[in-house]
């Protein structure tokens, strides 16, 4: 049944100025719009420079469906192709990476592509002159779509019609500014692996839930309540280790929460933590902040310091931690099936506690042995489930929503306001409803 796919109207009437209907997390035809739609038209995060240093280094990954290969060029500029090739549609690489040389080779047929696309050579190439193939798509190489790099991070733009890339992310832009003066040089770099986690939950519900910072403090309270065991037995003067640091201020009251503040930006983004969040107690070593200020300056050092939000989303696809550095890739795989992976950042030329503080943040919240993150999939997938139960269809967004908001593309506001989900869904409704050039239908 195609419900939605012709009646703008209807998908814009699943979400109302304060609450979204169940069928945004349930229904399989939603889903297969925002794959076309949403995922065709916002930027997506696609990976790290620093995934790719050397030329011919390649990465793949897949968004809304589309086999996707960022690869270094000659000239060291990046590229992403379509990983898919021109003759009739085989995977060009199935590794997750490698480097791939001078040229890409179909394992199918052997059709060569340069790094950048071109088609190369293709065998038994008499049997082609005198035909249209070089003249069509085939003989136009890899299809590559758009592209930008903003300070190592790589987004794409499946569609060509949709936004330019700096109307789309615009201010919030300057979050990975702050990210990348993190290193006295200037540069971040992947640290590590990956940790991957499939949930079986719809995408937005957990888009939503890095901008919720009321849920901590039941969700997690067991959490803040066995570090607080753990610190009790420690001697007073022992020093607080990371994962102490780290997990204590889980159990922050909601008063704490409230005043962290939030900023929400145009087209679904968003910082949570604008004044203060758990990460902000963190010391630093006096030495790198005497090379911060040497390369970056004294305000400008006490600006990035200063910053350490508690999440920052890259609407619809990244979400973002200042310090620790992790970097969380959203990828929705079926309605109610969800891949998260999340991603170390090194500063570089920064000292190693801020990496170990990554990983040991990344390894006590988001891994398999995380005392956090199954908190939070355990009630997502009874979410998910409930929500197809009968009753209520409707999902409340009402916390501090006020009259008129929904004008003001970018504010201010408490940190526990969920104007920064409403945010999120208003630019689903947008980008769902919109025509191909950006036009809302
Ligand atoms: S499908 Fe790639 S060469 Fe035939
Ligand atoms: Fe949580």
């Amino acid at each position: 049944m195609t419900r939605y796919r012709d009646d703008a109207g209807a998908i814009r009437a699943l979400v109302q100025e304060d609450r979204v209907h169940r069928d945004v997390y349930l229904s399989e035809e939603l889903f297969r719009l925002e794959q076309e739609r949403l995922f065709q038209r916002s930027w997506n995060y696609v990976g790290h420079e620093s995934q790719v240093p050397e030329p011919g280094d390649y990465y793949t990954t897949e968004i809304a469906g589309q086999p996707l290969i960022l690869v270094r060029q000659p000239d060291r500029n990046l590229r992403v192709l379509m990983n898919r090739c021109a003759h009739k549609g085989a995977r060009l690489v199935c590794q997750v990476q490698g480097n791939t040389g001078k040229f890409f080779r179909c394992p199918y047929h052997a059709w060569a592509y340069k790094t950048d696309g071109a088609l190369l050579a293709v065998p038994l190439k008499t049997g082609y002159e005198h035909t249209r193939m070089h003249a069509c798509e085939s003989g136009a190489g890899l299809v590559a779509p758009r592209m930008a790099v903003h300070r190592g991070f790589v987004f794409t733009c499946l569609s060509a019609d949709g936004p330019e890339f700096s109307d789309y992310l615009g201010p919030v832009l300057t979050v990975l500014d702050s990210l990348a003066d993190r290193s006295p040089m200037g540069e971040l770099q992947i640290a590590g692996g990956c940790l991957r986690s499939v949930m079986r939950c719809n995408w937005k519900m957990y888009l939503e839930n890095v901008n919720d910072s009321v849920h901590p403090v039941s969700t997690h309270e067991s959490v803040s309540a066995t570090a607080r065991s753990v610190q009790d037995t420690q001697p007073a003067d022992a020093p607080e280790s990371i994962a102490l640091q780290q997990l204590l201020p889980f159990g922050s009251g909601y008063d704490f929460f409230t005043r962290t503040g939030a900023r929400i930006y145009p087209n679904g983004h968003s910082v949570l933590g604008i004044h203060a969040s758990i990460h902000s107690g963190y010391d630093m070593p006096e030495e790198y902040r005497q090379a911060l200020e040497a390369a970056h300056g004294a305000q400008r050092t006490a600006e990035i310091l200063g910053f350490a939000p508690q999440n920052v989303v890259l609407f619809p696809s990244l979400a973002l931690k200042g310090s620790p550095q992790t970097l969380r890739v959203i990828r929705p795989l079926g309605v109610d099936r969800t891949l998260v992976e999340v991603w170390a950042l090194a500063p570089k030329g920064a000292p190693q506690v801020l990496l170990e503080r990554t990983l040991t943040y990344n390894r006590l919240t988001f891994s398999p042995m995380s005392v956090v993150a199954h908190d939070d999939i355990h009630i997502f997938e009874g979410v998910q489930r409930s929500l197809a139960a009968q009753g209520n269809p409707w999902i409340s967004l009402h916390r501090e929503y006020r009259d008129g908001e929904q004008l003001e593309p970018e504010q201010e506001v408490s940190g526990t306001n969920e104007l920064l989900m409403r945010n999120q869904f208003r630019a689903w409704a947008t980008l769902m409803t919109a025509d191909a050039k950006g036009a809302s239908a």
